[in-house]
């Protein structure tokens, strides 16, 4: 027994790793060495270091030699000591923190480099903030501190590692250091700069409604809402909902109850009345600094206030975000980061759609590995990879992100021979993500040209999706061989998201460009090719509609979803937005939403005419716990192929004959729509015994009727237990 006992515990301790106890688990020395024995050492230490030793001495020798001191200088002495960069190099970044306040730049002369955390030493810190000293404050009065900042303001400031929120109104409910900035409670737009018969603010019933440019500058506030009497109302900015957008308008001008922006918003305020709850926020205006966990950086006149727990200023620093990019790596290959963290990025000010700046920003680069790191009070996006190929992102923490966590983005042309392809995301643990930045914010955006996984991840706490999968070009159907996708969706945990903020999301979020969505659309080109399988999408909470399970939008085709569980899901489990050879097959869900469980295609998209739709839902096992819930929604319909539906289980948990005779699509019974469709023919209405909802375990018993359809049973405990690399507790 003992030599078994003895292997199992040193296993243990590969994976956990040594005496620091932070996610993710660190290897112990024996491993390191062994993955970079083959290599050129070099050694950076921030504390005892020179850069103008060689850096081939872990530690000072004290006759002149040892590590190096700053990443610039190791960077350009390694380049010197290398004969070729065929020869192999390994810097091993020796405990501490690492101030940038410049990015390093690694090129075609830093080919095969790895940059890690030496083992055994606590996880190196790099990060991009000023630092402020949390001595450095002085009372300002009973509750609030002040000092002398003459640094950059940013909208990404820490006080130890907590995320301080910039003083706002309405104040957070409680400030818990991992606030997302988009949650309420929210202060309500009382009118509209314009109003027209198609745009106002009675349209609050509504969906949507088309609003003039005008109201892109500004509102009518309630009186008291906004005070004329704030000193300096122009450091402020509104934070505007919209339905799958928030964005922030800076202040111009207030004044007879109106609020005029700088510059225009992107979406006219009114054109979503009833997703955008007419919600926003004011943020960094000097007397809202008035709660626990708010901050005010007043750059005109070099002052820095916060209002801290009482205390924390003893024991934590304040770290202002000053540094947008740290490492930008750019046509080379074989570049590797591991076990190391990075903190405290700042956005330049810049909210878009682009998805730079990144901690991480790599170009033309063929050969990424980014393993065990840990991420966390980002700005904006950690990891940002354009056209690079063979891309390993593999058990990091990313947490408190502004934006996405990971993005994989291309030129949008297939023929490039950087597109990127071998793209593998694994196990990697993400919560938080969107936290600042919530232009359809996600913790991760793939987009690429071949073989990309997405796979055993766990991701949570966004206020939108889950993941964005495509977004992009897309395919004609003999792009790749018949069994092959391009990307592989697998054994992901994706929960806790939306979070009541946004709307019309999805945990896995696919979409192609949107050419395909409109009307007499090209459809042979739609195609993304994407396998969707054995992942739990669950608690998905939208502010007004769309916290779907999967969901494929403009026409996207070529999806297989196959044997997920979906369920505590606010809107659809799977959502087919026209496209064609989308299949959902054997997935269990348990529906609780009051809309329908599957989404086809609607006259939303095609400007009021639907585009044609292709689509299959079978042996899929259907446990509806809402009495209101229906198979689709009325507004979806087929004008061309009807949807196949077949060898599925429906079952109603109520026993309102409403939903028995109306459930099927245009409100008819089940027996109906098999008459008259000829769809569902070996399907039935049957309690399909689930092993135990309560527990979410969504197995099959054995007495199951399912099994006479050729279901199978799915197994997908684990995947909650052991997806991501770091669990929570
Ligand atoms: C770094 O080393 C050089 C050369 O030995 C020496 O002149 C210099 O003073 C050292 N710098 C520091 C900060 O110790
Ligand atoms: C079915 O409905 C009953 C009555 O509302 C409820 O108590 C029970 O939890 C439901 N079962 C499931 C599996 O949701």
């Amino acid at each position: 027994m003992r030599p078994f006992l003895l292997f199992v515990a040193s296993l243990f301790l590969q994976l956990v790793g040594s005496s620091f106890g932070t996610c993710p688990p660190r290897p112990d020395q024996g491993v390191v060495s062994e993955e970079h024995k083959n290599s050129k050492l070099f050694y950076i230490d921030d504390e005892n270091g020179n850069d103008s030793w060689s850096g081939t001495l872990a530690s000072p020798n004290g006759n002149d030699d040892g590590p190096f001191k700053t990443f610039q200088g190791a960077v350009s002495g390694i380049r010197k000591q290398r004969d070729s960069t065929l020869e192999k190099a390994t810097l091993f970044v020796r405990k501490g923190t690492y101030f940038l306040s410049t990015p390093v730049t690694l090129d075609s002369r830093d080919a095969s480099l790895s940059i890690v955390g030496y083992p055994g030493d606590k996880r190196p810190l790099i990060t991009g903030a000023t630092k402020i000293p949390g001595a450095e404050f002085l009372p300002y009065d009973q509750t609030r501190y002040a000092t002398f900042f003459n640094g950059i303001c940013s909208k990404h400031v820490f006080l130890g590692e907590n995320r301080l929120a910039r003083a706002r109104k309405p104040n957070l409910q409680s400030w818990t250091g991992r606030d997302l900035t988009g949650e309420g409670p929210y202060l309500t737009i009382k009118d509209l700069f314009v109003s027209t018969p198609d745009c106002n603010r009675q349209g609050s019933g509504g969906f949507s409604q088309s609003c003039p440019d005008q109201n892109k500058l500004g509102f009518v506030y309630e009186e008291g809402d906004i005070d004329e009497n704030w000193q300096d109302p122009t450091t402020g900015e509104i934070l505007v909902f919209q339905a799958w957008v928030a964005e922030r308008g800076h202040i111009g001008h207030i004044g007879n109850s109106q609020v005029d922006f700088s510059e225009p918003l992107r979406y006219a305020i009114g054109s979503h009345p009833k997703p955008s709850g007419w919600r926003y926020v004011v943020e960094n205006i000097f007397e809202e600094l008035d709660a626990v966990g708010e901050y005010f950086c007043d750059e005109r006149n070099g002052l820095f206030f916060i209002y801290p727990l009482e205390g924390a200023l003893d024991t934590d620093d304040v770290f202002v975000g000053t540094l947008e990019t740290f490492f930008r790596v750019r046509n080379t290959n074989d570049i590797r980061f591991s076990d190391l963290e990075f903190r405290h990025s700042h956005d330049g000010d810049f909210a878009g759609y682009n998805e730079r700046p990144a901690i991480l920003d790599f170009e033309n680069t063929d050969g990424i590995r980014v393993d065990r790191c840990y991420f966390a009070n980002v700005a904006y996006t950690a990891v940002y990879f354009l056209s690079c190929l063979n891309v390993n992102i593999f058990a990091n923490n990313f947490l408190d992100i502004g934006y996405f966590a990971v993005s994989s983005d291309y030129r949008n042309d297939p023929n490039d021979p950087y597109a990127n392809r071998n793209i593998f995301i694994r196990k990697n643990t993400f919560e938080g993500c969107g936290v600042s930045n919530m232009l359809q914010p996600a913790c991760l955006h793939v987009r690429g040209v071949g073989n990309l996984h997405v796979s055993g991840n766990e991701i949570s706490g966004t206020p939108y999706a889950g993941m964005r999968i495509g977004w992009q070009l897309t395919f004609s159907l003999d792009y790749i061989a018949n069994e092959e996708y391009i990307f592989y969706i697998e054994r992901n945990h994706v929960h806790d998201f939306g979070l009541g903020i946004l709307s019309d999301f999805a945990g896995i979020y696919l979409s192609s460009n949107p050419d395909c969505g409109k009307a007499n659309a090209d459809l042979t080109v739609c195609y993304l090719h994407a396998y969707v399988s054995k992942n739990v999408v669950h608690a998905g909470e939208s502010y007004n509609y769309g916290a779907i399970g999967v969901y494929g939008d403009t026409a996207v085709s070529r999806l297989t979803v196959e044997r997920n569980w979906l369920y505590d899901l606010d809107e659809a489990a799977v959502n087919f937005h026209c496209g064609q050879q989308n299949v959902a097959l054997n997935n269990m869900v348990y529906h609780v939403a009051d809309t329908r469980v599957f989404g086809v295609c609607n006259s939303i998209v095609g400007e009021g005419q639907a585009v044609q739709q292709i689509l299959t839902f079978k042996k899929n096992v259907v446990f509806v716990n809402n009495a209101e819930a229906r198979l689709y929604r009325n507004s979806d319909f087929w004008e061309y192929d009807m949807p196949v539906l077949d060898e599925n289980i429906y079952f109603f948990n109520s026993t309102d004959e409403r939903q028995t005779n109306e459930f099927f699509p245009m409100g008819i019974s089940f027996n109906e729509w098999q008459e008259s469709s000829g769809n569902d023919i070996n399907s039935y209405i049957i309690q399909p015994r689930f092993r135990n909802v309560k527990r979410q375990d969504f197995r099959l018993r054995c007495t199951s009727t399912a099994f006479e359809l050729g279901i199978k049973s799915v197994d997908l405990r684990y995947i909650r237990s052991s997806s991501g690399i770091c669990r929570k507790n």
